[in-house]
């Protein structure tokens, strides 16, 4: 089984600097190391770059970085694309959000070309489900899934070759809001699992019927995880703390069953700022839960979780 590591150093789509530190800080924390030890075949193809850009203005006078936002979609999502090609599992290790449009798209195309679906499960404390026209804080990194979608309100970002219908999309943790995505959550059914909901059913029951879905469909999975989707108090590194979060052991169930389900085709590893880590405890985390997702297990079981 062979995996890629590649570094997405972008923060253009935050509030704030830090999370050009990102991948640096997987990478120091041990992320190939502890991967090569769970028997897969790792290759680290370095970190993404785009050129110095002009600014773009756009009549949505909040939006900021707009260039820098579009020259990582259009390189993510190509390095996505080949990514899939040459690698059974490849993690994009972010940088904001934001490069969650490229990734998912890159994917997208991957997957239309494979004659399977792709399915996105979506760990945030937040949709980022905001198009161009209704972001009022101008951080695009709460756009990427209202483009990938293929939502109208879009069009100064790179022309989608394939959109992931929201049908396809589970997200799991969200605590936070904004009037336009709540509308647009309610308009389209989009499949929610808010924090109450989570407390009232745990994470496994809605995450086993999403997986039996994706399978169902042959589909393809890419998570997108937040570090936000983590309680602040075990993951203080990223710049958009709510409180509330899941779990250490929430997230490493759900990490271990999506391992044992086989789906996963790619992961991002997102908003990681090790500007505001302690010691460097929510890199190592994000490296502990995607060693769950990639086999790490306590003890073998006779049944699996999915
Ligand atoms: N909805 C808020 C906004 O648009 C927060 C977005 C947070 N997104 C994130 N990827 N951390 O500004
Ligand atoms: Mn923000
Ligand atoms: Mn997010
Ligand atoms: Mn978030």
């Amino acid at each position: 089984r062979t995996c890629s590591l590649l570094g997405a150093p972008i923060q253009t789509g935050a509030s704030q600097p830090g999370c050009l530190m990102g991948p640096a800080a997987l990478r120091t924390a041990g992320l190939e190391p502890i991967l090569s030890e769970l028997d897969w075949q790792v290759s680290d193809l370095g970190d993404l770059s785009i050129p110095a850009l002009s600014p773009r203005g756009h009549h949505n006078a909040a939006i900021h970085n707009l260039a820098e936002t579009i020259a990582w979609i259009e390189v993510l999502e190509a390095a996505a694309f080949d990514a899939a090609k040459a690698h059974d599992l490849p993690i994009f290790m972010g940088g904001d959000h934001s490069m969650s449009a490229g990734t998912v798209a890159g994917m997208a195309r991957y997957a239309q070309g494979q004659g399977r679906p792709l399915f996105v499960l979506w760990l945030d404390a937040h949709p980022d489900l905001h198009s161009l026209e209704t972001t009022t804080s101008g951080n695009l990194h709460g756009t990427p899934v209202n483009y990938f979608t293929g939502q109208p309100g879009n069009d100064a970002y790179p022309p989608l070759a394939a959109a992931v219908p929201t049908q396809n999309i589970c997200m799991m943790g969200i605590r936070s809001v904004d009037r336009a995505e709540h509308k647009l959550i309610s308009e389209q059914g989009i499949e929610v699992h808010d924090m109450r909901a989570i407390d009232e059913t745990g994470v496994l029951a809605p995450l086993k019927t999403f997986l039996e879905k994706v399978r169902a469909a042959n589909g393809l999975l890419h998570v997108s995880f937040d570090v936000d989707f983590l309680e602040p108090g075990i993951a203080p590194a990223v710049g958009t703390t709510v409180p509330g979060g899941a779990t250490f052991r929430e997230a490493h169930l759900i990490m271990e069953t999506l391992g044992d389900s086989g789906l996963v085709r790619s992961l991002d590893l997102v908003e990681l700022n090790p500007f505001l880590d302690e010691r460097g405890r929510t890199a190592k985390l994000l490296c502990d839960l995607t060693a769950s997702l990639f086999g790490r297990r306590v003890l073998d079981r006779m049944t699996r979780s999915f």
